[in-house]
């Protein structure tokens, strides 16, 4: 059966030879210095029949990160171990974006650099723990408000990062603002309420994720440019009182820059990244105030895909879980051929185990 997923599409500079993607997934195996892997590139090149590969989630300083093992993207290590990776990607037909991460209040004072609390547009705890360095767990920590001197500062490391990225070899990057991270804190009501420029209205609130935006295209060009949006799957606790008045504008707001996509998660009823009880569906919306390549995840099959394709609230799909336990998973769709049991065990840390070892279709029962 003809299926839309695997015809081409162009993302702005991106030629994508289908339309599976590979979901950023933390897997937190960087080693000491928050370098990639030394297995990285095997794992990341084992994959690069999808469309396109975003990195998993990196954070652009040692203040946006607040998971253990979670590799960066702002010193020359992390920057020759990530060479290995987009090299080993390229070898073998593929591409590949680094997606820029800043956890803002998603992190713990043991974290940050000058053992401060963690910084946010207010000082509201997210909801929930906080996975401390050495995989325990810890209750999110109440913490500080940026100053707006210090936003400069995190743009400026968002810029950073785009030129260390770039000189690691990727083909774009993808800005993070979703999941109840810094720019979606930013974003939505309940975690902002800052009182300057940055919070309050809808336009404030849209002020920080437009500016990291046009920093990381003066960067890279917005034709290698993507950013990743959750109106409403909750994560962290982070909610808006009206996220269609929110989101919407954002996506309106975006197109002008004519960026390569629009990443929108918007879970499938039932998945963990399903919209919170209530909240609206706003991928055909957003598509359109977009103007440009939509990018749907969360939880989708083959079947969601092909439907959510063909009722117009998506151009392509990215998914995680299913790439990464089926390296081959274009094949698989394809041929509608058995897929790997994902191993949630091995998901987080550890090594080659659930992580270069999925066996390849011609390799199952060999
Ligand atoms: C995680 O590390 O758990 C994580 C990272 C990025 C996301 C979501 C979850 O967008």
């Amino acid at each position: 059966m003809t299926s839309p997923l695997f015809d081409p599409i162009e993302l702005g500079a991106l030629k994508l030879k289908n339309r599976i993607v590979m979901a950023p997934l933390t897997r937190s195996r960087a080693v000491e210095g928050e370098v990639p892997n030394p297995l990285a590139p095997e794992y990341y090149g084992q994959r690069a029949s999808v469309g396109l590969i975003i990195s998993e989630a990196t954070q652009i300083s040692r203040q946006g990160q607040g998971y253990p093992n979670t590799p960066g993207i702002f010193t020359e290590a992390q920057v020759q171990g990530w060479k290995r990776v987009t090299d080993a990607v390229h070898a073998r037909g593929g591409l590949i974006v680094a997606q820029l991460w800043h956890v803002g209040r998603v992190s713990i004072a043991a974290y940050q650099p000058d053992g401060r609390p963690a910084v946010a547009p207010s000082a509201i705890a997210a909801e929930g723990n906080a996975m401390k360095e050495d995989f325990t767990m810890v209750p999110f920590e109440t913490p500080r408000a940026l100053t707006l001197e210090e936003i400069q500062g995190v743009i400026a490391d968002y810029v950073h990062a785009a030129e260390m990225a770039k000189k690691a070899g990727f083909d774009g990057v993808e800005v993070h603002g979703a999941n109840g991270y810094l720019i979606d804190q930013f974003l939505k009501d309940g975690s902002n309420q800052r009182d300057d420029r940055y919070g309050g209205s809808v336009e404030n609130r849209l002020r920080f994720m437009l500016e990291v935006v046009s920093a990381v295209v003066a960067v890279w060009g917005a034709d290698r440019v993507g950013i990743r949006l959750s109106p409403s799957n909750g994560s962290n606790g982070t909610r808006d009182s009206d996220p269609a008045a929110v989101f919407v504008p954002a996506a309106a707001a975006l197109k002008p820059f004519g960026l390569a996509y629009l990443h929108l998660i918007e879970g499938e009823p039932g998945t963990a990244m399903a919209p919170w009880e209530g909240a609206p569906l706003l991928a055909a919306r957003m598509r359109e105030a977009f103007g440009g390549p939509l990018m749907l995840n969360g939880g989708l099959t083959r079947e969601t895909a092909e439907k959510a394709m063909s009722e117009g609230r998506a151009d392509l799909v990215s998914v995680g879980v299913p790439v990464l336990a089926n390296p081959d998973l274009v094949e698989r769709w394809k041929t509608n051929a058995p897929l790997n049991a994902p191993d949630r065990a091995t998901f987080y840390g550890g090594g080659a185990k659930g992580y270069t070892d999925y066996p390849f279709l011609e390799t199952v029962g060999a």
